[in-house]
């Protein structure tokens, strides 16, 4: 619900949360409140703390009026506040000092549709655009805000408009601003690298600035678009938690700002470094949408806003409740050593275990033996694909299999034909010689035409009918940024002119190919964002595939992802990126409640573990449906012990996963309480039979297998012997 009163306060409010501001004296856009829903917003006071000091500047003649103060809703540079400002741009006298005042407001039923981002989707929810305006360079800016119903989530966005007769230049323009009030926060943020994406890091707020940002041209592993400002002494089920997140695949920057009076300013939006636009007048600018979570009930009530947030308003619709089907990867299976025959050959095995898909991997198209050559060139290498990928596809389809193959659609070698006819389709600084990445360098999707060749060449090979699945991969960051059709003035603003160029061409492709599954690669987890996540169902979140290294990941995950976006498969053992040796058994179980589950083995490691495969194959086929749309718990995580927990959708069914992993000598038992059952439902344990209430394993817990070297006592459960164990349970309510 929105709420404007007479004095122009605005209340945006629904059981989750209250958002409040108005407009203040001078015009200027105050914060008031943000935080859990108050029966009656629009009376509240501000709860930041206001004082006239002594010496400080006067906003405009305004006595005791000072922005550096002031929580603001859009904060401008050059006029009181020092902080840094979401909106920053340099006008034609080549000064930045901006003043943006209210000029009027508009609620529309329903959500704003951003026209070349992706946005979130609307449903019951209503937006409120409020214009402001910089009167002496008639800068417009559209500040929008969204609330939802029945999600604790806040989306907003700005769109600047250029109102005057002169260029402008923008360098900040942050999607949007919250300013915190003075407490002792802690941030969570998600950082890492390839193979290891998505480790969680916690830290109390510094004094200054501490910024998560990407400048790779992806939003990239090294850090996550999302954080969480969570108030003191917050934790899984307790306390206030101030999250966000940007619906953007390229530069993003969110900076938490703890200012000289420790209010905390938290920016979310495209990076600013080397980040310029040229506003020409008559036009405008559009910023991608920040997503805003609040919890109260710490982070465990974040991730649950998050999870059915982005399952209901982000991941497409048309997939977001079906079961994914089972799947073998050829990728750690065969690598490059792949052809007609060997495919064929492991479906047949794929078939023989129960799996319900091939997916082939990199390594299919014109003369692609190894990663040195070749991308660009998207037709079937003729020696080792001689009937094409039609064909194949076919002959897949008719022993009852679905069809996936794997692309990366942004990239070119520079040994390939593409490259030959067309060097100047690369990003590229004029002069530079530009550094490869894999061998490879990167389109310049700033360009229609090469955005509409690789547009066409994906069509083809879809429009055959016979693919199920795309398998999006984007193997390097970028360097020497440049384009050769955006004109020299303009060139900072290529790395989001690329973002435009991609989600034009998904927009396109998803929409003519609704049925066909896309999974978001990039080397990983290199671009895993709600961006990518709006066109695609799933993501291959790492190339980490050992259970220990996974189970780090999905955790990190799990505080913004529901695990129905991610996929997980049983790779080889020794691990290819680690070298861990562990059981099969571990290795499907980290990936347990990934909604997508398969497999990456070689002929003889299917052939050796075949029993084995098929059961656990028939088990994620028999729990397929499951793993969509329910809730996902973490219940413990420490050095040694994972434990999680999983309810489905329907509530009948509840997972438990316990990894224990390094074994020791003489453990003590362990007990674990489990979450939100029904507590006067009974739950019957499958492997036993055995019957617990809803409320004993609530609050008396459950009892986990004891970690021991003789195994010999009846009475006792036990784990498996050795390092790297886990048992997977499953209860049923009865
Ligand atoms: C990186 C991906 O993460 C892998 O799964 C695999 O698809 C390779 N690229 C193929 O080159």
């Amino acid at each position: 619900m929105i709420i404007v009163s007479e004095k122009n306060i605005f209340s945006l409010t629904n059981k989750y949360y209250s958002y409040v501001f108005r407009v203040g004296d001078g015009g200027i856009l105050e914060h008031i409140y943000y935080g859990s829903s108050l029966i009656n917003p629009n009376n509240s006071v501000s709860h930041h703390y206001q004082t006239h000091r002594d010496g400080v500047l006067h906003f405009q003649g305004k006595k005791n009026y000072n922005l550096s103060e002031l929580p603001q809703e859009y904060p401008t540079f050059g006029s009181t506040d020092f902080r840094f400002p979401a909106f920053h741009c340099k006008n034609s006298d080549g000064n930045t000092a901006t003043v943006l005042k209210y000029k009027n407001h508009r609620i529309i039923k329903g959500k704003n549709y951003l026209s070349a981002l992706p946005s979130a989707r609307g449903g019951e929810c209503s937006t409120l655009i409020v214009c402001l305006e910089d009167n002496l360079h008639k800068i417009e800016v559209d500040l929008a805000y969204t609330i939802y119903d029945n999600y604790g989530v806040l989306v907003r966005s700005a769109n600047i408009k250029n109102n005057g007769n002169n260029k402008l230049e923008l360098n900040n323009i942050y999607s949007s601003s919250i300013d915190l009030p003075a407490s002792e926060y802690e941030i969570l943020h998600l950082h890492g690298s390839w193979s290891r994406e998505l480790s969680e890091e916690s830290m109390i707020v510094p004094s200054g600035r501490f910024v998560i940002e990407s400048n790779r041209g992806s939003s990239s592993a090294a850090h996550f678009p999302f954080i969480a400002v969570c108030e003191e002494q917050c934790n899984e089920i307790h306390g206030n938690i101030y999250s966000s997140s940007l619906i953007y695949s390229g530069n993003h920057s969110i900076s938490v700002e703890k200012g000289e009076f420790n209010d905390v300013r938290l920016l979310t939006g495209i990076n600013s470094f080397n980040f310029n636009w040229s506003l020409n007048p008559g036009d405008n600018f559009q910023t991608p949408e920040a997503v805003h979570v609040y919890s109260k009930n710490g982070l465990r009530g974040m991730s649950n806003i998050w999870h059915s947030f982005i399952r209901d308003k982000i991941t497409p619709k048309n997939f977001n409740i079906k079961p994914r089907p089972t799947y073998l990867n050829t990728w750690e299976s065969s690598y490059f050593d792949i052809d007609h025959q060997k495919v064929l050959k492991l479906a047949d095995k794929a078939l023989s275990i129960g799996l319900e898909m091939i997916v082939l991997d990199d390594g299919w198209f014109d003369r692609r033996i190894d990663d040195s050559s070749s991308l660009g060139d998207w037709y079937a290498d003729t020696k080792r694909f001689p009937d094409g990928i039609q064909d194949l596809a076919i002959q897949i389809k008719r022993k009852g299999l679905k069809f996936g193959i794997w692309i990366e659609p942004e990239m070119i070698s520079t040994k390939s034909e593409l490259f030959k006819k067309h060097p100047d389709w690369v990003l590229k600084a004029p002069g530079r010689i530009p550094s490869l990445g894999r061998n490879q360098l990167v389109l310049d999707y700033c360009n229609a035409d090469v955005v509409n060749y690789i547009f066409d060449k994906l069509d083809k090979l879809l429009s055959g009918g016979n693919i199920d699945y795309i398998k999006w991969d984007m193997n390097r960051n970028m360097s020497e940024v440049g384009s050769p059709v955006v004109s020299a003035k303009q060139q900072l603003e290529v790395p989001h002119r690329y973002i435009l160029g991609l989600y034009s061409l998904l927009n396109r492709l998803t929409k003519k190919y609704p049925n066909v599954l896309f999974e978001n690669c990039a080397s990983g987890g290199n671009r895993l964002d709600l961006g990518m996540l709006r066109y695609m169902s799933q993501s291959w979140p790492s190339d980490m595939s050992d259970p220990i290294g996974r189970l780090n990941i999905i955790n990190g995950c799990s505080y913004l992802f529901p695990l129905d976006v991610l996929s997980a498969y049983i790779g080889p053992s020794p691990n290819h990126q680690n070298g861990r040796i562990s059981s099969i058994n571990s290795r499907f179980n980290a990936g347990a409640f990934c909604a997508a589950k398969g497999i990456s083995l070689s002929d003889s490691d299917i052939d050796n573990n075949a029993n084995e495969l098929a059961k656990l194959i028939n088990f994620a086929k028999e729990h397929a449906t499951d793993m969509i749309g329910g809730s996902f718990y973490r219940l413990k995580k420490s050095a040694n012990v994972f434990c999680w927990q999983y309810i489905t959708k329907d509530k009948k069914k509840c997972f438990l996963l316990y990894f224990h992993i390094l074994s020791g000598p003489n453990e003590p038992f362990q007990h674990i309480k489990l979450v939100e059952l029904e507590k006067n439902s009974k739950y019957k344990q499958t492997s036993n039979g055995k019957l617990y209430s809803g409320n004993l394993l609530m609050e008396n817990g459950f009892t986990l297998p004891y970690v021991s070297m003789t195994n010999d006592n009846k009475s006792i459960s036990y784990m498996p012997k050795g390092d790297f164990s886990s048992k997977l349970f499953v209860f049923k309510k009865v």
